[in-house]
């Protein structure tokens, strides 16, 4: 595909038509993203796929707002830092999400973002189970001294989504001589 066709096609998709994903264009597409640059050559990024779709949808449940759409992908991609590694491991692990996002564009796939972090399972108990945690314990096979950045949720679109909005060049552009 173009590449400025896999930059405006990539939107995020929240709903799924419930069609299996292939673990071979899951495969291409993270082969294309271990690509991204990272700080210093660091490579502290990591990416685990998820196929069982027991897993993938008690994933859903890693936080109380922003990610129920797990419970409907094919699929989930988690991206994974090691802060041993580099101090700039989440800006390394954002900047493979990225290029994970639209490597899937190009294999015919939908996603969505779905961030970990510092968040907590509970958004208003700041003493309930981390996010991070919770995805661990769903997902074992996590080095601990691995950090969690976001969950990717993959699928095939059960809608094509609107383009983007309008270029809002004359603000975020500047150009100076
Ligand atoms: C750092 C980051 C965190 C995000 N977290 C979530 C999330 O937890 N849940 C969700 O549904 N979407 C999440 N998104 C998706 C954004 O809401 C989405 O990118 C934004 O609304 C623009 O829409 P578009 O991706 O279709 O262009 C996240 C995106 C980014 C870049």
């Amino acid at each position: 595909m173009d590449f400025k066709d896999v930059v405006k096609k990539r939107r995020s998709t929240r709903r799924f038509t419930g069609k299996p994903v292939e673990i071979e264009k899951l495969r291409a597409a993270m082969e294309l993203a271990l690509l991204a640059p990272s700080s210093k050559n660091t490579r502290s990024t990591r990416l685990m796929a998820v196929t069982n779709l027991d897993k993938v949808h008690a994933l859903s449940r890693l936080r109380d707002f922003g990610s129920s759409l797990l419970d409907e992908a094919g699929a989930a991609i988690v991206v994974l830092g090691d802060s041993d590694a580099s101090p700039m491991w989440e800006i390394n692990a954002a900047i493979m999400a990225n290029t994970l996002q639209l490597a899937l564009v190009d294999q015919g796939l939908a996603s969505c973002w779905v961030h970990v972090g510092k968040y907590r399972t509970l958004q208003d108990d700041p003493e309930s189970q981390t996010s991070d945690s919770y995805v661990k314990e769903i997902l074992p096979e996590i080095p601990q001294h691995y950090s969690v950045l976001n969950v990717v949720a993959v699928g095939y679109a059960d809608y094509t989504p609107k383009p983007l909005p309008d270029y809002e060049g004359p603000e975020r552009l500047l150009f100076v001589e």
